[in-house]
């Protein structure tokens, strides 16, 4: 396997500049998800480490030379596509076994290999089955067979699982990872489902409008998001957000002001926040905690709007000004709309956010 580097990437259709100095480095073996929300530039990054799309700036470079003039075939990558892309009038296992076969590769070799990839997907005995006899996701592992049997040094996948319902697509991406890791394979991996960014990646790249808002690990990402944008995108439910300042109370302590509470609320120690700073104030809606009237301060008062139970979880809309927040419990929580709530923000779980640079603080 090899590292794939991206050096200040540029693309342009015609006068439309779509990536704008993408710089990202895949170490050999990792796994790189390349996450954001459509028409960011995710599969066109991913198709110029391919070679289907040109490159209008930078370099990349794969096993360390430079590929911006060498040919898709010449990379020696695999490419996984969201609509598979099987060929309908051959087998599985031809259908696998393709590439080697297009390489004169001897009969027997290209069988070994096809045989050795369907021990790893389960897909020995669906070997002599055309497309059309296989579901959704037998053919998501075909085309991941047939990916597996060209022994690439690198596997990039476009929105792979897309096209699968929620529960095989929350299984083929354990066995897409496990197989990463069997394979000691460098993978590049694009998505816009944020739960697949977290639970598959080494380290996600987080992209916004043809460029790169963060890079880190998953719990990274999560804990320390750089930005405004980073911060709305990972997690689920969706961060909760409030404007607000930096005020002094009247024993001259710095704290916050959130713009439609009328309590402040203990400052995080963030170091150097001046009184007067404008924020946005950041809160993951399973960092937020129901009390009862003996709790004082730093305590929001709102009002319930809606509840959603899933079972494991209750969800509840609340409201305060014209704010609306989400609050996720793994309790039963019993409460009806109307009702008023009062909640309590851990300061060392706020999230702080310069209001004009939206950067963190
Ligand atoms: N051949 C092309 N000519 C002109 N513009 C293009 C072309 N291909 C892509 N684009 C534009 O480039 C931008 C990035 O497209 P891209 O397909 O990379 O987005 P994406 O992040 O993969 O989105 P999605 O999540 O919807 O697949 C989009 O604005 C798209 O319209
Ligand atoms: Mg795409």
């Amino acid at each position: 396997m090899a590292a794939i580097e991206i050096s200040k990437v540029v693309k342009t259709f015609g006068a439309v500049k779509v990536l704008d100095g993408i710089d990202v480095e895949v170490k050999d073996r990792e796994f790189i998800v390349l996450v954001g929300p459509s028409g960011c530039g995710k599969s066109t990054l991913l198709r110029m480490i391919a070679g289907l799309e040109s490159i209008s700036g930078g370099q990349v470079a794969i096993g360390g030379r430079r590929v911006n003039e060498v040919g898709p075939q010449e990379r020696d990558l695999a490419m996984v596509f969201q609509s598979y892309a099987l060929y309908p009038h051959m087998t599985a296992a031809e259908n696998m076994g393709f590439s080697l076969k297009l390489r004169n590769r001897p009969a027997g070799e290209v069988r070994e290999a096809v045989l050795d990839a369907a021990r790893r997907l389960h897909l020995t005995a669906l070997l002599d089955r055309y497309p059309r006899q296989l579901s959704g996701g037998q053919r998501q592992r075909v085309a991941m067979g047939r990916a597996i049997v060209r022994d690439p040094s690198a596997f990039l996948f476009d929105e792979p699982l897309s096209n699968l319902d929620a529960k095989l697509r929350a299984h083929m991406r354990i066995e897409i990872r496990q197989l990463h890791d069997a394979l000691g394979a460098t993978s590049v991996y694009v998505t816009h489902d944020q739960v697949e960014a977290m639970t598959m990646a080494d380290r996600i790249v987080v992209m916004n409008a043809g460029r790169i808002e963060q890079v880190g690990t998953p719990i990274e990402l999560f804990d320390t998001p750089a930005n405004l944008f980073v911060a709305g995108f990972l997690g689920a439910p969706t961060m909760n957000f409030s404007g607000g300042a930096v005020v002094r109370d009247d024993a001259g302590e710095l704290r916050i002001a959130l713009q439609v509470s009328p309590r402040t609320l203990p400052l995080p120690d963030t170091g150097s926040l001046d009184e007067g700073a404008e924020i946005v104030l950041g809160m993951r809606p399973q960092h937020i905690e129901i009390v009862g009237e003996d709790v004082q301060d730093g305590v929001i008062d709102a009002e319930v709007r809606a509840i959603e139970q899933t079972g494991c979880e209750t969800n509840l809309i609340v409201a305060f000004g014209d704010v609306e927040w989400t609050i996720q419990s793994h309790h039963r929580v019993l409460a009806a709309t109307g009702d008023a709530i009062r909640l309590r923000l851990d300061p060392a779980r706020v999230h702080l956010f310069d209001k004009q640079t939206e950067k963190r603080l």
